[in-house]
């Protein structure tokens, strides 16, 4: 597309805590499932009971985190801790959550296959206005096969979530922007006298964001989306910054979009960086659940096409150490030059998440927060 890139629809619009002008913006991730992102057997690591969860989303306000990322997951990977089985669906998650905070940019996660996208379009609307313009929409096309069947249907192959996922967005943004009734009549949905009101508080519609790391995922939330997440298929320097660039340029190049791109790590600190090594070690090699995490990538491998075939194998360990996420390991000075790495190479945002993860967040909120903004992060 030539000329000069727009900025995308939503993203005109100020206001919204996940494009305030803050140099780096930090988020949580999967705070609303046991476990949260480490899958390991030590004590301490995340439960799935409403205070923990409320807990974590008041620290991130607190901190003015600018993201809450809930997960949308139905079943558990296995293993000795059924990592992630326990869980709260992230859309009355949401709405709960958004009551209980003032300033963090609220998500929930829909799995395309399993909700309507009346239903979604409603329940996002619905959450708009209970955090009075803080939602965001996760668009997931459902890559953990058992939980899709759970639903009593098919996985669709890869090209066709797509497409599906194509179709149900346009269908729920034509519910949160257009007053008259429209009938639909196309490959995945139906719909007679389609209807929404009241329309969202942010105009002309919450942020969507996506996760896709296919080709065509990519280019899904290039062209569809406001926020994508990169993962990374490796942690070198060089390789990241490349990974963010081919994004923002897919999206400029290819649809005259501007979007924003974030990521994710996990953040091990101690006092010394042996201390926090020797922690990595420990949850993660000795006490790491290493069924639960094969399990995982087995099905992500098969059904996903996030990561090449070749750089799953060396990135268990960062899965079992915080959901394949970027290693923040060290000192709180260490975590805060990891911080600034992150920005440096074109991120917008990051996820972070701790082993213990209530513990972890408290002392980054009392030691090391302060000291990222001193840096001129935030
Ligand atoms: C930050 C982040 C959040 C995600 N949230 C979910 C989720 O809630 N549920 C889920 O099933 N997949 C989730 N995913 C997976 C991706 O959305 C995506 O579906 C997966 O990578 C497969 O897409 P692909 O085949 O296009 O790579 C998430 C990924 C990332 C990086």
């Amino acid at each position: 597309m030539s000329g000069a890139a727009k900025r995308s629809d939503a993203l005109s619009v100020s206001g919204h805590p996940l494009f305030n002008d803050r140099k780096l913006k930090l988020g949580t991730f999967s705070t609303n499932l046991s476990g949260g992102c480490a899958i390991s057997k030590i004590d301490g690591v995340l439960k799935a009971d409403w205070p923990s969860t409320l807990r974590l989303a008041q620290l991130a306000d607190q901190m003015d985190f600018e993201a809450l990322v809930p997960v949308g997951r139905w079943k558990g990977f296995g293993g000795e801790t059924n990592f992630n089985g326990a869980g709260f669906e992230s859309f009355s998650w949401a709405s709960a959550i958004s009551a209980s905070t003032k300033s963090s940019g609220v998500f929930a996660t829909t799995h395309v296959p399993t909700i309507h996208p009346i239903f979604a379009a409603k329940m996002g609307t619905t959450i708009d206005h209970v955090s009075n313009g803080r939602f965001v929409m996760n668009i997931v096309t459902g890559w953990f096969k058992p939980e899709i069947e759970m639903f009593g249907r098919a996985q669709l192959d890869h090209g066709d979530r797509y497409k599906m996922a194509e179709e149900w967005l346009h269908l729920v943004k034509r519910l949160w922007t257009e007053d008259a009734e429209f009938d639909h009549d196309g490959k995945f949905f139906q719909i007679k006298g389609g209807w929404c009101q009241p329309k969202p508080i942010h105009k002309p519609y919450p942020p969507i964001m996506n996760a896709g790391g296919s080709e065509t995922g990519r280019h899904y939330a290039a062209k569809h989306c406001d926020v994508a997440f990169v993962v990374f298929n490796s942690h070198d320097p060089d390789q990241m910054r490349k990974q963010v660039a081919a994004y923002r340029d897919l999206a400029r190049e290819e649809y005259g979009r501007e979007i924003k791109v974030w990521s994710y790590a996990y953040c091990v600190q101690a006092e010394t960086e042996k201390e926090a090594r020797d922690f990595y070690k420990y949850y993660v090699h000795e006490k790491g659940d290493w069924v639960a995490a094969s399990n995982l990538l087995d099905t992500l491998g098969l059904n996903a096409q996030t990561l090449p075939p070749e750089a799953i194998e060396p990135l268990k360990e960062h899965f079992i150490a915080g959901w394949g996420g970027v290693p923040l390991v060290g000192t709180k000075e260490q975590i805060v030059d990891g911080l600034k790495n992150l920005s440096d190479i074109g991120l917008d945002g990051s996820l972070l998440s701790w082993p213990r993860y209530i513990e972890g967040m408290e002392e980054f909120q009392r030691v090391t927060y302060p000291l990222v903004v001193q840096a001129g992060l935030r």
